[in-house]
């Protein structure tokens, strides 16, 4: 497979992302999910990447659709909210699915609570982008383009 065929990426979300606009605008800003989307998907463009998105609040179906990613994904960029602290089964599902993937987080964990300083999936990732806002999601895409180029 060349590499300009290698451009599938998925963005993934998990628990309470999609109440993005309503929830605590001074760690994750003021826009809505699908204004994210909106913005990600700008940035993915840019980059000549094809941006696919996917969110849920259930833990299974978060993992049911990590099963199946190598099908659809050359990338991954996660966003899994307060399941990256401690799902122990998220992180053993990524650890297989076989495609790059760059953990993102919208506010700056390690500058909030304790238990938002450990993440159980970053050591399944090729990179961890914290603080950054809705331009850590553009870092993350340029990480994974990378990747998928060399
Ligand atoms: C988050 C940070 C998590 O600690 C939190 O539980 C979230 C969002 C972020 O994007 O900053 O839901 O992942």
């Amino acid at each position: 497979m060349n590499a300009l065929a290698r451009n599938r990426i998925l963005i993934m979300h998990g628990v309470n992302l999609d109440q993005l606009g309503r929830r605590d605008p001074e760690h994750y800003g003021a826009m809505t999910s699908l204004q994210l989307e909106q913005a990600i998907d700008a940035f993915a463009k840019e980059l000549e990447l094809n941006a696919r998105f996917f969110q849920t609040n259930h833990e299974g179906e978060f993992i049911e659709h990590l099963h199946r990613v190598v099908e659809v994904a050359d990338g991954l960029v996660v966003n899994a909210g307060a399941w990256s602290h401690y799902s122990r089964a998220i992180g053993d599902a990524m650890a297989f699915v076989g495609v790059p993937a760059v953990e993102v987080h919208l506010s700056d964990v390690m500058a909030r609570e304790q238990w938002r300083h450990v993440s159980v999936l970053g050591e399944h990732c090729i990179a961890t982008v914290a603080g950054k806002g809705v331009d850590g999601y553009r870092e993350a895409l340029q990480s994974l383009k990378s990747q998928l180029q060399s």
